[in-house]
C-alpha cells in the first residue's frame, strides 16, 4: 500500500474516491460548503437529507470533474463532543471498508481540523492522526488468504490530505509511525490465523529468523536438545506428545547502550493446544491454533520497535510448543522440575501455558530486567470474566500495572486489574510437590493462572502478566470496524505504547 500525506485543496485531489468527513452537529454546514465548492453537485444529497453525519455512516455522491476524483464519499464522524481516538479509528475504518466494497484502487481521506479536535479532546495532533491511520490501516486485512475465491479488493493507495500546512510535520510522522505499527499488528494477526499444520514451533522460529533480519533485531533458537540440556523441563514435557518438537526463542534488540538493563517480553507460543491427555472438547478446538497469540504480540512488538528504532534494550522470550495427546505425552499426576528447580505436579495437561511460561519467566531473571511483561492466551475463564472487551492484568508492581493500564486506555487495547492475593496460594498447593498446575475447577480461573506464575517470579523483578485469552480472538459478530474475524493482533499496539516510556 502506497501512502501519502498532502497539503492540498479537496478540489485538486486525484484519487478514485475522495472521502470528506463531517461531524453530526456540523453536517448541514459541511454539505453546503462542499456543494458551493462543487457547484451544486450535492443538491440532491442535501434535498434527500440522506446524510446526517452519524458515526459509521457514509454516502457516495458523484462529481462532474475532469482529471480529478469523480466520486465523493461523505463520511460521518458522529458528534464532535464525543470525538475520542477510538471513534476516529472506527469511523475511518468504516469508510475504508466501504472503499473495499466499491473495489477501488485509491482513496484520499480528508483530515479534519486537528486544532479543533485538539481543543475539544486535549489529544495531540500526532495522537489524532495516529488514530485516523490506525482505523484505515487495520481495516485492510484479508482473513481469507486460503480461499481460492478471492473477493477482497485491498486499497492500494491512500492519501491523507488537509488544506492547512500547520501540522504537517507531526501529522506526517504519525502517518509513518502508524504504518510501521499497524503492519506489525497485521503480522501478528497473520501468525495467529495461520493453521497449526503450517505453523509448527519450528516454522514459527523460521518466521522469526526472517523477520529479525528484515526488521533489525536478532534471534537465537534453542532446539529440543538444548532445551533439555538447560533443564527447561516444563517446556520439554508439554512438547513431548507432539511430533513437532518445541523451540525456545530469544529475541534481542539493542537500541541503547548494552549495559542498560532490558525490558523482557514473554509470549505464550502454543502453536496448537488440544489439551493433551486432558483433551479438550471438539467444539471450538480449531481456535486453539491461535494459542500463540501472546507470542505473536511479542514478535509484532519487536518488528515495530526495531523499525521505529526505540532507544532501549528489549529481550523477547518465546516458548513455542504443540500440546498433543500421545503415548509419549506428559500426564496428570506427573511431577516435573522446572528450570529453576521448582517441582510441579501436573493436575491437568490442558493448563500447559503456565508451564511453558514458568520456565521462560525463570529464564528472564538471567537478564536482571527492568521489567518483565508476559502475554498469553492462558485461561478460558478470562472470556467468562470479561467477554471479549478486556484482557486480565495481574502483577507484583503497582507502577508497572498503572503504566499498562494507561497504555490500554489510549490504544483501546484495554486491560482490567485482577488481584494476586497470597490467600489464593493455598488453592494451588500440592500434596507431593512445590505447586500443582491447576486450582479447583470454577474458582478464580484467571487469577489461578497468575498465582501459578507468581511462584516463579516472586520478587525477582517488576512483573506484569496479561491474560489475553479474552481478546486475542473470538470477536465473531462484533468483529466490526478495524477488527476482523479470527485473530485481533491484540497486544502489539499496547506493547509499543508502553515501551515508548522506556525509550529515551
Ligand atoms: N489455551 C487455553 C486457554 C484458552 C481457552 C484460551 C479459550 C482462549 C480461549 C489454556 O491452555 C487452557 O486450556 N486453560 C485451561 C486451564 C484449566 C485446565 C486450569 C482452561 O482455561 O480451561
Ligand atoms: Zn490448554
Ligand atoms: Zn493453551
Amino acid at each position: 500500500m502506497k501512502i501519502k500525506y498532502e497539503v492540498k485543496k479537496i478540489k485538486d485531489i486525484k484519487a478514485d474516491v475522495v472521502a470528506s468527513v463531517a461531524f453530526e452537529d456540523q453536517a448541514g454546514q459541511k454539505l453546503h460548503w462542499l456543494n458551493t465548492l462543487f457547484k451544486g453537485h450535492l443538491d440532491t444529497l442535501i434535498e434527500t437529507d440522506d446524510f446526517k453525519g452519524k458515526s459509521n455512516t457514509s454516502v457516495i455522491t458523484y462529481l462532474h470533474m475532469d482529471n480529478r476524483s469523480k466520486r465523493l464519499l461523505v463520511v460521518g464522524l458522529g458528534n464532535s463532543k464525543d470525538c475520542t481516538l477510538e471513534t476516529r479509528r472506527k469511523n475511518y475504518a468504516a469508510a475504508a471498508k466501504k472503499v473495499n466494497t466499491m473495489k477501488l484502487n485509491s482513496v484520499a481521506f480528508e483530515v479534519p481540523d486537528l486544532a479543533l479536535i485538539r481543543s475539544v479532546t486535549g489529544y495531540s495532533h500526532y495522537e489524532i492522526m495516529q488514530a485516523i491511520c490506525e482505523g484505515v490501516f487495520l481495516s485492510q486485512y484479508n482473513p481469507k488468504k486460503y480461499s481460492s475465491k478471492n473477493e477482497y479488493t485491498p486499497i492500494n493507495e491512500v492519501i491523507f490530505f488537509t488544506d492547512s500546512p500547520k501540522y504537517t510535520r507531526e501529522a506526517g510522522d504519525a502517518v509513518k509511525d502508524s504504518k510501521v505499527v499497524c503492519d506489525a499488528v497485521l503480522v501478528a494477526r497473520d501468525l495467529e490465523n495461520e493453521p497449526s499444520n503450517l505453523l509448527t514451533p519450528d516454522k514459527f522460529a523460521e518466521y522469526v529468523k526472517k523477520s529479525s533480519i528484515k526488521a533489525g533485531y536478532s534471534v537465537t533458537v534453542f532446539d529440543e536438545k538444548k532445551i533439555a540440556q538447560l533443564n527447561m523441563n516444563l517446556i520439554l514435557s508439554v512438547g513431548k506428545g507432539s511430533v513437532n518438537p518445541p523451540r525456545f526463542l530469544i529475541l534481542q534488540y539493542f537500541g541503547a547502550n548494552k549495559s542498560e538493563k532490558p525490558v523482557v517480553l514473554v509470549g505464550k507460543g502454543v502453536t496448537f493446544d488440544s489439551g493433551g491427555i486432558s483433551i479438550k472438547p471438539a467444539q471450538g478446538m480449531d481456535q486453539m491454533k491461535m494459542d500463540m497469540g501472546g507470542a505473536a504480540a511479542v514478535v509484532g512488538a519487536f518488528e515495530a520497535i526495531a523499525r521505529l528504532k526505540f532507544k532501549m534494550n528489549l529481550i523477547g522470550l518465546i516458548p513455542a510448543v504443540e500440546n498433543m495427546p500421545d503415548a509419549g505425552s506428559y500426564k496428570p499426576g506427573d511431577v516435573i522440575k522446572s528450570y529453576s528447580g521448582t517441582s510441579v505436579e501436573i493436575d491437568n495437561t490442558d493448563a500447559e501455558g503456565r508451564l511453558v511460561l514458568a520456565d521462560a519467566l525463570d529464564y528472564a531473571a538471567n537478564y536482571k530486567p527492568k521489567a518483565v511483561i508476559d502475554a498469553c492466551t492462558l485461561t478460558g475463564a478470562a472470556v467468562i470474566c470479561f467477554g471479549h472487551l478486556l484482557a486480565g492484568l495481574m502483577g507484583n508492581d503497582k507502577e508497572l500495572t498503572k503504566k499498562i493500564f494507561a497504555a490500554g486506555e489510549k490504544t483501546y487495547e484495554r486491560v482490567w486489574i485482577l488481584p494476586l492475593y497470597d490467600e489464593y496460594d493455598k488453592l494451588m498447593k500440592s500434596e507431593i510437590a512445590d505447586i500443582k498446575n491447576a486450582g479447583p475447577a470454577r474458582q478464580a480461573g484467571t487469577i489461578m493462572g497468575g498465582i501459578f506464575l507468581k511462584k516463579f517470579v516472586q520478587d525477582k523483578y517488576p512483573w506484569a502478566h496479561l491474560d489475553i485469552a479474552s481478546v486475542a480472538f473470538g470477536l465473531g459478530e462484533s468483529a466490526e470496524d478495524y477488527h476482523t474475524t479470527g485473530a485481533t493482533g491484540y497486544g502489539v499496539r499496547l506493547f509499543v505504547e508502553l515501551l515508548k516510556q522506556y525509550s529515551h
